[in-house]
């Protein structure tokens, strides 16, 4: 394993996913808890990340002593450069040298790190972001590279096997970053590729079997990725002994329960209870407008209707979740402040906290994209790993105002045809989310000879990466008359269509 230090940066999460992309398990911890952490994982080399802080400030975060005693290699980036020289004996200085985006670092001498990859007078592109620079290096240390605001832009200490960057090898914008962190996991820490999918699965259903052992085991399925692969991996490990349950609450998209349902039942020979819940969902909802409570019912009737079908069953000793590693994480606050919440997100997080239970989360160590990977691995058809996030209160929040099991049925048909015409169009790929959104306004329209006072849908499709920022996607005019033509032509209720260019921020992803 290897250990990566977190002192906050944005992007330290993107460290290890190089790393484990290198083929090596690495774990992420705040400093705050690293002193325990090394003694636990007893790392074969440590990464310190980037971070906010400025090592001239008394009380700013360091590295545990005992990482530099163990006599294994580390690699500092940017504030792990800073620390490291600021506790090996070197000297860094505050402010004005401040360097922000693209760079280019002139390489001075061969080191390990470049191996194979940066020749000795060479130049290369990379990402800095940093105030702070070294201006002192520590015994042991000499000069690797530099750039024109870092003049100990790479340093080395063969012998000790310490390396540290100012720029950020993790981002793309460092373009041969990954391979550098390669080198330094494998030729300078001697770590082997033998971080697969394979490995990982057998390793997960040994890891369940230990755990549950002949008890019962019951899931939440969405037809959501993480909750299937989750399912898919303990019925693995554990066949019979679980159980899973789809609550259908009538906020589904077109088909959607029944296609969920005959994957698993049909294809995996899943144990499979679905319940049709849409009326107490779609009674409780109804006449509400307000986001928060139409999100807040859902959540609350979610744990209502799976309780009573677990006590049907007869309960369960575990309860299996679908929880990523970027969940389990710990994050590095310095601030301290609570967030503002922006939407009560739903999700079968609040299950345990109510359900006496113990917790079965194969997927902790994993990040998305692994889920996918791991779920290929696990047999999932491509086009079922590739599908577009779906939100757990579904359509109810793509029905601003009051919903009606009516209104659900116009959304369900345009969402679907506009799904088919990005299929069609090659695009859904390309698009990180799409869906159609019912608004609660009635225009007036001309249809044939005749008058219509029908809603308008709105049409939505994102870029993004994680989520938390998007773009919308800029499609060809050509392509949303093709959709919208469809949509009005074939839904009845529709009589007008529009397409939503906002991001996020300002906008949402989703309406409510
Ligand atoms: P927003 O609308 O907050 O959405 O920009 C970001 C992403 O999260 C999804 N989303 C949810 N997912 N439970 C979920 O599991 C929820 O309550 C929820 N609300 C939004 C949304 O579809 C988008 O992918």
């Amino acid at each position: 394993t290897v250990l990566i230090i977190d002192f906050g940066s944005q992007v330290t999460q993107l460290i290890a996913r190089r790393v484990r992309e290198a083929g090596v398990y690495c774990e992420i911890v705040p400093f705050q808890s690293a002193d325990e952490a090394f003694d636990r994982i007893a790392p074969k080399a440590v990464i310190l990340s980037g971070g906010p802080a400025s090592t001239t400030e008394i009380g700013s975060p360091r590295a545990p002593q005992k990482v530099f005693d163990a006599g294994i290699p580390v690699l500092g980036i940017c504030y792990g450069e800073q620390t490291i020289c600021a506790q090996l004996g070197g000297a860094v200085e505050a402010g004005h040298h401040r360097e922000f985006g693209r760079a280019f670092l002139d390489i001075q001498d061969d080191c390990a790190l470049f191996e194979g990859l940066w020749a000795k007078g060479t130049r290369h592109q990379v990402w800095m972001s940093h105030g702070d620079r070294v201006t002192a290096l520590p015994d042991g240390f000499r000069v690797v590279a530099t750039s024109t605001g870092a003049p100990y832009a790479a340093i080395a200490d063969d012998k000790r096997r310490f390396y540290a960057v100012q720029f950020h090898p993790e981002v793309v914008h460092t373009p041969d970053g990954a391979k550098l962190l390669a080198n330094f996991v494998h030729h300078i820490a001697g770590m082997k590729s033998d971080w697969t999918m394979r490995a990982y699965r057998e390793h997960a259903v040994q890891a369940i079997r230990d755990q549950v052992g002949s008890g019962k085991v019951i899931c939440a399925l969405s037809g959501g990725v993480d909750s299937s692969v989750a399912a898919l991996l303990i019925h693995e490990a554990v066949g019979e002994q679980l159980t899973c349950i789809l609550v259908d609450h009538g906020l589904m998209r077109k088909n959607e329960a029944a296609d969920v349902v005959a994957m698993f039942r049909e294809h995996y020979n899943l144990h499979l209870i679905l319940v049709d819940a849409s009326d107490r969902f779609i009674g409780a909802l109804e006449g509400e407008s307000d986001p928060e409570k139409k999100r807040k019912t859902i959540g609350r009737l979610f744990i209502e209707v799976f309780e009573e079908e677990a006590a049907k069953l007869g309960g369960a000793d575990f309860l299996a979740q679908g929880t990523l590693y970027p969940d389990v994480i710990e994050s590095v606050s310095f601030t301290g402040g609570p967030s503002v919440t922006i939407k009560s997100h739903h999700n079968v997080g609040g299950l345990p906290e109510r359900m006496n239970m113990k917790l079965v989360e194969p997927l902790r160590e994993l990040f998305k994209d692994e889920v996918r990977v791991l779920g290929k691995e696990l047999g999932l058809p491509d086009s079922f790993i590739g599908r577009h996030p779906f939100p757990g209160p579904g359509l109810a929040i793509r029905c601003p105002g009051g919903i009606s099991r009516e209104k659900l049925e116009i959304l369900r048909e345009a969402d679907a045809i506009y799904l088919d015409e990005i299929r069609k169009a090659g695009l859904y790929d390309a698009i990180w989310q799409a869906f159609a959104v019912l608004l609660p306004v009635q225009t007036v329209g001309v249809m044939g000879d005749g008058r219509t006072y029908e809603f308008v849908c709105a049409l939505r499709a994102v870029t993004s990466v994680d989520g938390m920022t998007a773009d919308f996607y800029h499609y060809d005019m050509e392509f949303l008359g093709r959709a919208a033509t469809r949509i009005i032509n074939e839904v009845r209720g529709i009589n007008r269509v529009v397409y939503d260019v906002t991001s996020k921020p300002p906008g949402t992803i989703e309406w409510e």
